[in-house]
């Protein structure tokens, strides 16, 4: 049973906001319509559209010459171009709704997602059903998948001679958007089929995110060397903007999603371990003394008893959290248990981007040298990383939950390193990827986000996901077929998202009717 709760304020000024947005696209698409469909008054419209535009320019020179051209005017300008652009949207003008059709329709189709967000997950029009594990079935999905995208999307990237440091840096994406993708795809089927078995490796892959964190931050910044705010603050943007909405919608703590802070924390701490002092990042010593610095601060924070809560508290306010089916959990310990386990892996990522274009020189001379020489040490290299893993697997994988975690932060690094040894030994498994996969692992921020609510339920604010949604209640595989295709397919096609509201509506009223 849904508990939606009262109305917030967030939700009304959505709301609010919302429909004039909606309102202005669909006038704007009858614009474009009525523009197009009439041939003898094209010629006019556009004449219109035209003098429209010069009048605009014509005001902003206006403008430019009464602030005397000074140094502020650039700013003020923008302000006025700002005001005088909500001006023309609130007067409706034509030429400006025609010009900027496609955003307002961005935005109606975001609006409309969020709506759907909050009709799946906060009323009873859709209904829910239990989460239920088999070994064999999970296993079975995941293989499935895997014969799919290596039939379909089993790509070459050729470039295996040239080992310029932009293909590298090209093919390193493919690799870890492919990487990110299946593990993806893991922790998903691992939420919906509540795959407890398979908790330890959740924590391994998540490490691996942040890892990738510690390693793309890094290399972005050290090669770029881009600080500035534009780049930083959009950064900052592409990571929240969506969870900061659903927050707003579906009135949850920003924390029910902790990949996202953990995301901004560990992104922040790459930024500022590079950006403090950037100018001396090319001497060897001062990046040392960075990663030390990095150890700790980590170190400080979170292995001193007490500093953690005192260090976080006055961001308590949004870093706090509580599960409803936990209330006497304190608000900081979800913070304080996500945040800690992965730690150190940032640092060891970074660590890895410094040395990356080393290990590279290295391996390029080791394809090179002589067939013996180079199989000997390979062969060496995979058995190492063979042996590792396997002692790693029986011996901390094993564990259980609450032991396995006290280890994890400082053993996480051990099968990570492992896979990237596997995963480039050859070059030809270097060569390959699955273009699937890495376009799942694309769109990780927006999956993650929108299980909670369409895929999953959690049905109440703040309430973990422990429901599935439910389209077609008495057949679970046709049902985790139908909601797993919409799922996927809003974020193929956003427009989608009209018809599914549309087929919701019918849904809600059949029932009604039936009632
Ligand atoms: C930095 O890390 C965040 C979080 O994983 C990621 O979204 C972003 O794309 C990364 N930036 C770069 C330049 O790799
Ligand atoms: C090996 O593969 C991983 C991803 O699969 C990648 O992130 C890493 O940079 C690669 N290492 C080298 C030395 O190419």
């Amino acid at each position: 049973m849904v508990v939606s709760g009262p109305i917030t304020p967030g939700q009304v000024s959505f709301l609010l906001g919302v429909i004039p947005v909606f309102v202005t696209w669909i006038y704007s698409e009858y614009l474009e319509y009525k523009r197009t469909s009439s041939p003898t008054k094209v010629h006019s419209d556009i004449n219109l559209d035209e003098l429209g535009k010069d009048t605009i320019k014509e005001d902003d020179r206006a403008i430019l010459l009464e602030a005397g051209l000074t140094r502020s005017a650039s700013a003020k300008l923008h302000a006025s171009s700002v005001k005088l652009n909500l001006i023309r949207f609130l007067t409706m003008d034509d030429s400006f709704l025609l010009e900027n059709r496609a955003t307002l329709r961005a935005m109606a189709e975001f609006g409309l997602i969020l709506f759907y967000f909050y009709i799946c997950d906060r009323t009873d029009i859709l209904g829910d059903s239990t989460k239920n594990y088999n070994r064999d079935l999970f296993i079975f999905l995941f293989i499935l998948l895997l014969i799919v995208s290596a039939m379909t999307s089993l790509k070459k990237h050729n470039d295996t001679s040239s080992f310029s440091a932009r293909s590298m840096l090209y093919l390193n994406r493919h690799q870890t958007e492919e990487w990110k993708g299946w593990m993806q795809v893991l922790f998903l089927m691992y939420h919906y089929f509540a795959a407890t078995e398979i908790y330890n490796s959740i924590r391994v892959f998540i490490a691996a995110y942040v890892w990738m964190t510690g390693f793309g931050n890094f290399s972005y910044y050290y090669i770029r060397k881009d600080f500035s705010l534009p780049r930083f603050a959009q950064m900052m943007w592409r990571l929240n903007f969506f969870v900061a909405f659903c927050c707003i919608v579906l009135n949850n703590d920003y924390m029910l999603y902790y990949i996202c802070p953990m995301h901004t924390l560990f992104t922040l701490m790459v930024y500022g371990a590079l950006g403090i002092y950037n100018k001396y990042n090319e001497i060897a010593s001062v990046m040392a003394v960075k990663f030390l610095a990095c150890f700790l601060v980590v170190i400080l924070i979170w292995e001193i008893p007490g500093f953690f809560e005192l260090f976080w508290s006055p961001f308590a306010f949004f870093l706090g959290y509580t599960d409803p089916a936990k209330p006497d959990v304190p608000r900081m310990h979800e913070w304080h248990f996500r945040s800690g386990l992965d730690r150190y892996i940032w640092i060891v990522g970074m660590i890895y981007a410094y040395f990356h274009p080393n290990v590279e020189k290295w391996m390029e001379k080791l394809e090179e040298s002589e067939t013996k020489r180079r199989v000997t040490i390979k062969t060496s290299i995979v058995s190492a990383a063979l042996f590792v893993g396997y002692m790693w697997y029986e011996y901390i994988y094993k564990l259980d939950k609450v032991s396995y975690n006290k280890l994890h932060p400082y053993t996480s690094w051990i099968p990570i390193t492992v896979y990237i040894c596997l995963r480039n030994f050859t070059q030809h498994l270097r060569n390959f990827s699955l273009t699937l996969f890495a376009w799942l692992g694309k769109i990780t921020l927006e999956t993650y986000i929108s299980q909670f609510h369409i895929w999953l339920r959690s049905n109440m604010p703040n309430g973990q996901p422990k429901w599935l949604l439910s389209f077609i209640p008495e057949y679970p595989m046709l049902n985790f077929m139908l909601t797993t295709a919409i799922y996927v397919l809003v974020w193929i096609f956003p427009s989608f998202i009209f018809l599914l509201l549309l087929l919701v509506s019918l849904k809600s009223t059949s029932s009604e009717i039936k009632n």
